[in-house]
């Protein structure tokens, strides 16, 4: 982060130089500011979480989320063509990047964490962006399911800068179960790499209600909700909870326009037992270097999750916060067995197409 800061820094003009610095001075005051505007509700945001302080200024100058978020369409964004010099300025990108000084040009992603909900998409976009090489926009932009209208340069302009060589990213988990999302993205470009990130179906299920229990308490027991008809075991693949978990269904849409090896799958379960095992094969998968690796994890026995060392710079460890590894809500365990069975199918034809066992039975 410190060498981050630097390249930030010295390139700039001399004009810009003093002002810089006051307003990175300005930000380290404004913490909380950055914090309520970027996890300011809006719509497009998962689950906030809980990150240090220093943390969310750090996102919100790498994504810009929060001057985007208020002026989506702000002038001067969407005509300001990349020109890919290797510092990636020009005097109207100077002009234009007065509240974002990094250097840089914004380019589309070559690689999206497509899916799925729950699966654990936040951690393993938050472990590769540790890597030098990696750049990310902090929030989910939705833009393959909701905001395809708005067209290809709103969708640039989310993103943050990057140099030559550097990987632009997002995550959005509903792309997985978009139908219109492969062909979309695409459309964009076809040599798009994708990460998947899947998990038991059941496990995922579960969490995935736990999370919208706790934002809606009234809402149907599990049980209710899982069946159409619960004496006949009828199980209701429609509810969304079940529905992301038949893999197999959503990934024939995908291998409709993309091959699998342009598809990366990150096992849930794995990232958890060896979070540097799982993120070497992201790295190799995306052609980088194996630079994330066994010294930049810990383990939290208390949440039972892997967290990021701190950075050097900074006086907390990354962790992903409460709403991350929260405690499932009991499920009768015949419902389960019913779900495990349900799956069982669609897990076989996943591991099939895939060529992986995940051994969820
Ligand atoms: C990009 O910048 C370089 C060097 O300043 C210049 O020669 C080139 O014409 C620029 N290209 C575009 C597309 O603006
Ligand atoms: C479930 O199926 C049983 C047996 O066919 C039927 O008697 C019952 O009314 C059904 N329940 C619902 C809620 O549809
Ligand atoms: C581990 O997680 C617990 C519970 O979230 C937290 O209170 C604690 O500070 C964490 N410990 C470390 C070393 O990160």
């Amino acid at each position: 982060m410190a060498s981050r800061l630097g390249v930030r820094v010295v390139p700039t003009p001399p004009r810009g130089t003093r002002r810089l610095v006051f307003i990175f001075s300005l930000s380290l005051s404004f913490t909380y500011l950055c914090y309520s505007l970027i996890f300011c509700g809006h719509s497009i945001m998962q689950k906030p979480l809980a990150f240090p302080e220093h943390r969310a200024c750090y996102l919100l100058q790498r994504s810009q989320h929060c001057g985007h978020s208020a002026h989506p369409n702000s002038p001067g964004r969407g005509h300001a063509a990349p020109n890919r010099t290797l510092s990636g300025r020009s005097p109207e990108r100077d002009r234009v990047s007065e509240t974002s000084p990094r250097p840089g040009s914004k380019r589309l992603p070559l690689a999206i964490i497509v899916g799925v909900k729950k699966g654990g998409t936040r951690a393993v976009l938050e472990f590769i962006r540790v890597h030098p090489e990696v750049r990310a926009l902090g929030t989910e932009p939705h833009f393959f399911d909701r905001h395809y209208e708005k067209g290809l340069e709103w969708y640039r302009s989310l993103m943050p800068k990057t140099l030559d060589g550097q990987i632009t990213m997002e995550k959005t988990p509903s792309y997985f179960v978009t139908r219109e999302a492969p062909k979309r993205i695409f459309s964009m470009a076809k040599g798009t790499k994708l990460i998947v990130v899947v998990r038991n179906p059941v496990t995922r299920a579960i969490s995935d209600y736990t999370q919208t229990l706790s934002k809606k308490p009234e809402i149907p027991t599990f049980e209710v909700l899982a069946f159409k008809n619960r004496t006949l075991g009828l199980i209701d693949a429609s509810w969304s909870a079940i529905r992301i978990g038949i893999y197999a269904l959503h990934l024939e849409n995908w291998l409709q326009f993309f091959p699998l090896s342009q598809i990366h799958f990150v096992s849930g379960e794995r990232l958890i037992i060896d979070p540097a095992g799982e993120m070497g094969k992201v790295q190799d998968f995306l052609g980088l270097k194996r630079i994330v690796t066994d010294k930049h994890f810990y383990f939290n026995k208390t949440k039972g999750f892997p967290c990021l060392k701190k950075p050097e710079s900074s006086s907390t460890p990354r962790c992903l916060g409460k709403s991350k590894g929260r405690t499932h809500v009991q499920i009768d365990q015949d419902v389960i067995e019913q779900l495990k069975e349900f799956y069982r199918s669609y897990n076989i034809k996943f591991y099939q197409m895939v060529g992986h066992d995940f051994r969820w039975d």
